[in-house]
């Protein structure tokens, strides 16, 4: 018999200003169609990532796909900034409809390493749009665990995890 825990989806969400490293991050450790990203939803409906236009286009397209995904109990890495509060508990909302392990990467990186790094980016955002999600996520979830997640992993000049890992998930590509 199959046992019901490894069955259970794995949602990993990553809190992070542009060009912090997430895309670079989860590509490492997530199989082909294990994420999903609204820049790629973007360019698929705009041929720009960029254009916010198409965001809600996107969007729509990203829940689609996250929810079909999780009802088959399978692991999903949602590639965005999820700065606001409001995405991060639409994304909770989704993972608890699905039974899903929900886990919040956070990425502590001082406002510079990220300009820094925006400016070695194919796509360049706006150094406004940095500062504003660095600020808002310093402020929102200064330290510690994000409220709702099953586990956080904080990922800075120290790598911090909050929240207990069930046996099954053990050697999960999040974990490493
Ligand atoms: N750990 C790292 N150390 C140094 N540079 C990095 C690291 N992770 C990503 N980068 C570089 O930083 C830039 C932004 O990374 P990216 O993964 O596209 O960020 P995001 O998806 O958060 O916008 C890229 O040029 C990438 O090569
Ligand atoms: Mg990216």
């Amino acid at each position: 018999m199959t046992d019901p825990t490894t069955r259970r989806p794995v949602l990993v969400v990553a809190i992070a200003p542009p060009a912090a490293g997430k895309s670079t991050w989860i590509l490492k450790r997530a199989r082909a169609h294990e994420r999903v990203n609204l820049d790629t939803y973007r360019a698929f409906v705009a041929d720009d990532e960029g254009d916010q236009s198409a965001t809600n286009e996107a969007a729509a397209l990203q829940g689609i796909i996250l929810k079909g995904r999780l009802r088959r109990g399978l692991t999903t890495f949602v590639d965005s900034t999820n700065a606001a509060s409001r995405r991060r508990e639409e994304l909770v909302n989704v993972g608890r409809q699905f039974d899903a392990f929900t886990v919040a990467v956070v990425w502590d990186l001082p406002l510079s390493v990220c300009i820094e790094r925006n400016r070695s980016r194919e796509r360049r955002v706006p150094v406004e749009v940095i500062e504003r999600m660095h600020l808002a996520i310093r402020t929102e979830i200064p330290k510690g665990p994000v409220p709702d997640f099953d586990v956080t992993r904080r990922i800075g000049t120290h790598d911090v995890r909050f929240g207990r890992v069930p046996a099954a998930f053990t050697g999960a590509a999040w974990l490493r």
